[in-house]
């Protein structure tokens, strides 16, 4: 119905508009059996279709300033991940090196490792109320007005990852910042919430640090961190030169455990 709508909408308004909404679905669509192509997860021939059913149907049609992210329920459904227990890496104002890391490492994954972080990663979406297409420009920005479709999506998304963590759990952070845990990022506002013993144990904190710098450990950030954090999940925090994981990603040789 509503997706094929967007698709071959003979009904929209120009053929330039039906076109882009097009192309929209086929990079979803592409990009989500890329995904499944390369790793082993049990998926149907229908996947894909799902995936983008379920994701139009949460912001197509809305005004760009009012999808929350329970829009994005459906489709958290639709995909229902299974936890990589001990191997899931969170982030924070780490975005480069940790991508980088989890590329050259198969240890550890972070969210944009996963189906939906994957297909989503570096995109940009919105619609327009009463619209049946897809727009990729003029879409609000991140801090623009809180409930656009993007934003929503990876705080749904990151809620979701965050819950379902267990065992061991990593997070690098950014020890050249003065906040390396940001009140207002996802990691801080949503993902920390979500930790829970006893299904997950612990969470070690990998501060990249390049010398000269200005957080540490011992920083006050941090400090919050271990006030807000179930207090009975263990905590851990290491200072790693940004250099050692650089020499880590570089040498196939090197195991994840001689990283930090
Ligand atoms: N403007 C534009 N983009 C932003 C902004 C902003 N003000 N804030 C965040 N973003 C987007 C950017 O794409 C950025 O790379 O979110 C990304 C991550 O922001 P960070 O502050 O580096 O980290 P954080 O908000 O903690 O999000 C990363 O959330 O998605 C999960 O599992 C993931 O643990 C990870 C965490």
């Amino acid at each position: 119905g509503v997706c094929l709508g967007i698709a071959f909408g003979h009904r929209s308004s120009g053929p330039k508009n039906d076109r882009f909404a097009g192309n929209f679905k086929t990079v979803i669509i592409s990009k989500c059996k890329a995904y499944l192509g390369l790793n082993e997860e049990q998926s149907s021939e229908n996947t894909c279709e799902k995936v983008w059913d379920a994701f139009s149907g949460a912001y197509v049609g809305r005004d760009p300033c009012d999808v929350p992210m329970e829009a994005y329920d459906s489709l958290i459904h639709a995909v229902n991940p299974k936890a990589a227990c001990n191997r899931m890496l969170f982030w924070s104002q780490t975005k480069d090196i940790v991508h980088q890391f989890t590329e050259a490492k198969k240890c550890l994954l972070t969210l944009e490792d996963t189906l939906l972080g994957f297909i989503m990663d570096n995109l940009t979406w919105c619609s327009k109320n009463g619209s049946k297409e897809t727009f990729s420009t003029g879409c609000p920005g991140w801090s623009e007005c809180e409930k656009n479709p993007v934003r929503s999506f990876w705080n749904r998304v990151s809620a979701a990852f965050a819950e379902s963590a267990c065992g061991e759990v990593t997070v690098m952070l950014n020890g050249s910042v003065d906040t390396p845990f940001r009140a207002n990022s996802i990691f801080a506002s949503i993902e920390v919430k979500k930790f829970s013993s006893p299904k997950m144990r612990a969470l070690n904190v990998i501060l990249v640090t390049r010398g000269n710098d200005t957080a540490n450990c011992e920083n006050d950030s941090l400090q919050n961190l271990q006030a807000v954090l179930d207090p009975t999940l263990k905590y851990t925090c290491t200072e790693v030169h940004r250099s050692k994981i650089m020499d880590c990603i570089s040498d196939p040789d090197k195991p994840c455990g001689a990283c930090w």
